[in-house]
């Protein structure tokens, strides 16, 4: 059995309910990416950072897993390889589907980071610019891997990426790097690429699924699970 590392984007958690970031009334129509998701940004304006992530915060609060989460977690248990799941996604909807050890490589809203000292600890349901860190009482901010910031656990994603059978991008636009460049990499070393998503995102894939995550995922995961015996089944 091989290994499988899968990519998730903000499109697998629109059925959630939860907005992408550049589909027509995606959250980058409406907010100046560059005054809320850049360090930048937040020594200029802590105040609008935090109004925006407490929005988010309390939007993924209200949220639940879909099929196509539920689908991937289903291919995590049951797929006899190793499956890698790594999300651009700061919701927990993976786990809230019974999804564990997921990647989080743009960080998580359900955390706070320290801007001044690095500590980290769980994220309150609202923070503004008062909230002190509880190590220094330096500027918590969300622990959200901003623009111009280097996403998390890289190294451990190039070491999947170099064992990848099979790469999979799930409901991502392919336009924000490093993420956007994982397909090519992992192609590279040999792994075949596939592309879920409602429509192309012109990324170098050699194949292509398109419709909407929830059903278009659990087809795949179904087709997946069939091919091989799965774990459930194994004497
Ligand atoms: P985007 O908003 O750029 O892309 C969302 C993708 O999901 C698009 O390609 C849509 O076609 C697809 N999509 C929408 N609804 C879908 C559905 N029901 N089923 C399947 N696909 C669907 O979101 P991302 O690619 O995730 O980073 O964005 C990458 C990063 O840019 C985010 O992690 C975020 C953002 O700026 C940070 O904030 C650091």
């Amino acid at each position: 059995m091989g290994t499988i590392v899968v990519l998730t984007g903000a499109g697998i958690s629109a059925e959630s309910g939860l907005g992408t970031f550049r589909d027509k009334d995606g959250l980058w129509t409406k907010y100046d990416l560059s005054e809320v998701a850049t360090p930048e940004g937040f020594f200029h304006n802590p105040g609008l950072v935090h109004r925006f992530y407490n929005a988010r915060r309390a939007n993924a609060a209200g949220a639940e897993a879909n099929a196509a989460h539920r689908a991937l977690a289903r291919l995590q248990r049951d797929y006899q390889g190793e499956v890698v799941l790594i999300t651009q996604n700061v919701d927990d909807l993976h786990e809230q589907a019974g999804s564990t050890d997921v990647i989080h490589m743009h960080g998580q809203l359900s955390g706070a980071l320290c801007a001044d000292c690095g500590a980290r600890w769980p994220a309150p349901r609202e923070m503004q610019p008062e909230t002190p860190c509880p190590t220094c009482d330096g500027r918590a901010r969300p622990d959200i891997v901003w623009f111009g910031e280097m996403p998390y656990q890289m190294e451990r994603i190039f070491d999947a990426l170099a064992q990848a059978d099979l790469f999979v991008a799930i409901g991502t636009s392919g336009t924000v790097y490093p993420a956007a460049g994982f397909v090519a990499e992992a192609a590279q070393n040999g792994a075949e690429t596939l592309e879920i998503n409602l429509e192309p995102s012109g990324g170098p894939f050699d194949r292509i699924l398109t419709g909407p995550a929830s059903k278009v995922i659990a087809d795949w995961v179904d087709a997946m699970l069939s091919e091989t015996p799965g774990r459930e089944t194994r004497a």
